[in-house]
């Protein structure tokens, strides 16, 4: 008897087949290589031997081509080698490990705080550990993946409540027998939409059901607040939180993730998070990198002023085009240019003006498939574009659109 081939997906499933469907449209969009290069201009990178205008990294601060950062994660290679091979359980935590938790703890006012290999790891550690069977993790429809990944992994029941709606939250958590433990996740910035939660609101909903609240800050800290802290301290709402978590692949210019909050969490996230206990520490260029940063972020706030004035001014330009752009204090501006009533056609919309706003000299990035409830092309502001690049970007953004008529220049809109 023939038996059923476990490959036979990677032939059939319907969305290899969209895939294909984009290739040929010549609208795919995903992996093209990138190269920064130190020898280009600021916020320019190489694409398929082109010099290209990046508005597509998560580099709010542009510090990966800081030169203080990356003296750091040369020293500390030269001091420390180039990895921990190993747990940080066993042999894996340095020096370097110790001083930057110590360092996340007191810069997020927190009791204790936890690296991990990424953010990734991060949240499914921390979903995965702390959602037992007597528990309930509701989180934000639109909470990242690998939120919604560790809260499968854990053995929680799981509810997810309407994007930012606070009553759709508390009717989740009414009615929740008090034998049941609760954990409401959110994130700070969101990290498609660049919009901000409502982090008062969402944590008087959690006093009033006795839910903790972990907010996921990964786009936020380093970029928002008036130190640097992120969506919590710009909502001054940081006694309201009970566990923050975040990268340092945004902001902090490096690889690896963190959570802070209070001491016993920490202790048992330590020893009971899979991804903290059975994978190998962050590397000592990382860490370096990291530590450089967040110094930076505490010393020089002029970097994320410079980020929040472009990202206001980019808002501005590309509403003069037409465009609708989400209004909110954050680098990420989020723009549907796709038929909104075809999600299929707005996917190969999205992708194709990807691709011809790239041959026009500007990278932003098309987000559809499971990343984001509707195809968006997503623009990332660095400290170190400038208004001339923003301009060039709107413009081109409008020829493009003229071009493939779609956004503001779709007919009939
Ligand atoms: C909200 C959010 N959380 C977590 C992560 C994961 O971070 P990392 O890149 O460190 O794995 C991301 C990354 O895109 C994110 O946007």
């Amino acid at each position: 008897m023939a038996c059923k081939d476990v490959f036979e997906k990677t032939r059939s499933d319907s969305r290899v087949a969209d895939l294909c469907t984009l290739q040929q449209l010549g609208a795919y969009p995903f992996c093209k290589e990138c190269t920064p290069d130190q020898s280009l201009p600021p916020a320019e990178v190489r694409m398929h031997g082109q010099s290209v205008v990046t508005f597509g990294s998560n580099d709010y601060l542009a510090l990966t081509r800081d030169p203080r950062v990356i003296e750091a994660c040369m020293q500390a290679s030269r001091r420390c080698g180039s990895g921990c091979s190993g747990s940080r359980l066993m042999n894996g935590t340095t020096e370097l490990h110790l001083r930057l938790e110590e360092a996340l703890a007191d810069f997020l006012g927190r009791e204790s705080a936890l690296l991990y290999g990424t953010g990734f790891q991060a949240n499914l550690g921390v979903m995965s550990a702390l959602g037992g069977p007597r528990d309930l993790i509701a989180a934000d429809e639109y909470c990242h993946a690998s939120l919604v990944e560790g809260i499968r992994l854990s053995y929680a029941r799981r509810a997810r409540f309407r994007h930012n709606d606070l009553s759709s939250l508390a009717e989740v958590l009414e009615g929740c027998d008090p034998g049941i433990g609760r954990l409401v996740v959110i994130e700070g910035v969101y990290s498609m939409g660049g919009d901000l939660a409502d982090i008062p609101g969402t944590a008087e909903v959690c006093r009033r059901y006795g839910a903790r609240l972990f907010v996921d800050d990964a786009h936020g800290i380093g970029v928002l607040g008036p130190g640097g802290r992120g969506a919590v301290e710009h909502a001054s709402a940081g006694a309201a939180v009970d566990l923050i978590g975040g990268t340092f692949s945004k902001a902090f210019a490096s690889a690896g993730g963190f959570i802070a909050g209070e001491r016993a969490v920490i202790d048992y996230l330590r020893h009971f998070s899979a991804p903290f206990v059975f994978s190998a520490a962050m590397p000592p260029a990382s860490l370096a990198a990291a530590s450089a940063a967040l110094h930076i972020i505490r010393t020089e706030p002029e970097r994320r002023k410079r980020t929040a004035e472009l990202s206001a001014f980019c808002r501005e330009c590309l509403a003069r085009h037409g465009f609708d752009t989400n209004d909110c204090p954050t680098p990420l501006i989020a723009l549907s240019i796709g038929d909104p009533r075809d999600e299929r056609k707005a996917a190969a919309e999205t992708g194709l003006f990807c691709n011809t706003l790239c041959q026009a000299g500007f990278y932003v990035n098309a987000v559809f498939g499971n990343a984001a409830a509707f195809p968006i092309l997503r623009i990332s502001i660095m400290a170190s574009h400038d208004q001339d690049q923003i301009e060039a970007l709107a413009d081109a953004m409008a020829r493009t659109a003229e071009r493939l008529r779609v956004g503001p220049a779709r007919q009939g809109a």
